[in-house]
């Protein structure tokens, strides 16, 4: 597809319209005044998504192992999203990773210019999602890499050479830890543990990482860093800026500001595990909002299923009085709306509801 090669329309880096110390931000970057960040955002100190302690998931207490389970039931159905802290992962690792890309963005212009994506594989430096031409854009850049499956993995490539091993245990890390999730929501859901991984394609998913970098932003109220989305994948472990809040999760009508634990990861529902699950588990709306003081990033880690797998609802929890409510597609095939038309709210997944 001719249209996925190139931009369609040269690319500004976030960071240098920040540090130019423009005042005001260009047109491109203004959200209509409805989905500005001031509508119906709550930073209210008593509301925050829930925040689950793993440890003891996979030690002898039966008692409290069922009521983690229970407790991420709960918030899996609730809120979509949750917090995990003792959740195996070293933290010295988690500050290692977020450090070292944070570097990468303070490198010379000429050194991250020298991995510009393209919307032909997203891999590498890029400003925008989405190749709408005239679009309004987001205020971050971001750094896109794959993980699994190794095939795709181009560690050579990357900016990091000197940190290769930092890189590459915090990848196996985070696959573990997501492993073991997908075996708590598949109990959770009613099914065997590893049915929901099987239908991921078993070992064979696919893993990648996009590291965003919110830059400081002169108006903060009429720009957003990352638009409204749900992520498009299976499950989304987003470790976020150790100082910077930003991240804002979708309840009902309210905007909440997610105050992040220490060292804790953000865990969230992807489409494919709505899809799989038949809706019982929804992916929520997310964005992110900036702000003209501090710069934010955070590294976003997503694990997929093998990228040429049907997934369509699980039969076991399709019944008479619950019809499929999705047709199945690959996640190969699903991608391409979000890297072509941008991050876009939910109308993807539910723009496929089978009509009925
Ligand atoms: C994402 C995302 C949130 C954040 O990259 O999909 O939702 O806090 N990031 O950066
Ligand atoms: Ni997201």
């Amino acid at each position: 597809m001719n249209k996925l090669q190139e931009w369609p329309e040269p690319i500004v880096r976030v960071q240098s319209l920040s540090d130019s110390g423009t005042p005001l931000i260009p047109e491109r970057y203004v959200k209509p005044p409805l989905e500005r960040p001031s509508i119906n955002s709550t930073a209210s100190m008593d509301v925050n998504i829930p925040v689950i302690d793993l440890v003891g998931l996979y030690g002898d207490d039966h008692a409290l192992r069922a009521a983690i389970l229970d407790q991420i039931a709960i918030a899996c159905r609730e809120w979509g999203f949750f917090q995990v802290i003792n959740h195996g992962v070293s933290p010295q690792l988690m500050d290692r990773a977020r450090e070292a890309w944070r570097q990468f963005f303070h490198s010379p212009m000429e050194v991250k210019q020298a991995y510009a994506n393209t919307p032909k594989t997203y891999e590498g430096y890029g400003s925008r999602l989405g190749v709408e031409k005239g679009a309004i854009l987001d205020w971050s850049d971001y750094y896109f890499l794959h993980y699994l499956p190794s095939t795709l993995k181009d560690f050579l490539s990357n900016p990091l050479l000197i940190c290769r091993e930092v890189l590459d245990e915090y990848g196996k890390q985070l696959v573990k830890l997501c492993g073991r999730l997908m075996k708590v929501l598949s109990i959770n859901l009613g099914l065997g543990e590893e049915r929901l991984q099987n239908a991921f394609g078993g070992e064979n998913i696919g893993a990648c990482l996009r590291v965003n970098f919110y830059p400081k932003c002169p108006q903060p109220d009429l720009a957003l860093g990352l638009s409204s989305h749900s992520d498009p994948g299976g499950i989304t472990l987003l470790l976020p800026d150790n100082h910077v809040p930003g991240l804002q999760v979708r309840k009902d009508e309210n905007w909440i500001t997610v105050k992040p634990a220490p060292h804790a990861f953000i865990v969230n529902i992807g489409d494919q595990i709505q899809v799989l699950s038949n809706a019982t588990y929804k992916s929520v709306e997310h964005r992110v909002i900036v702000n003209s003081s501090e710069e934010r990033v955070s590294l976003a880690f997503f694990y997929n299923p093998k990228s040429d797998v049907p997934i369509e609802p699980l039969k076991e929890l399709v019944a008479p009085d619950r019809p499929p409510l999705y047709p199945a597609m690959t996640f190969d095939e699903y991608r391409l709306f979000i890297r072509m038309r941008g991050p876009s709210g939910k109308s993807q997944v539910e723009s496929l509801k089978s009509p009925r």
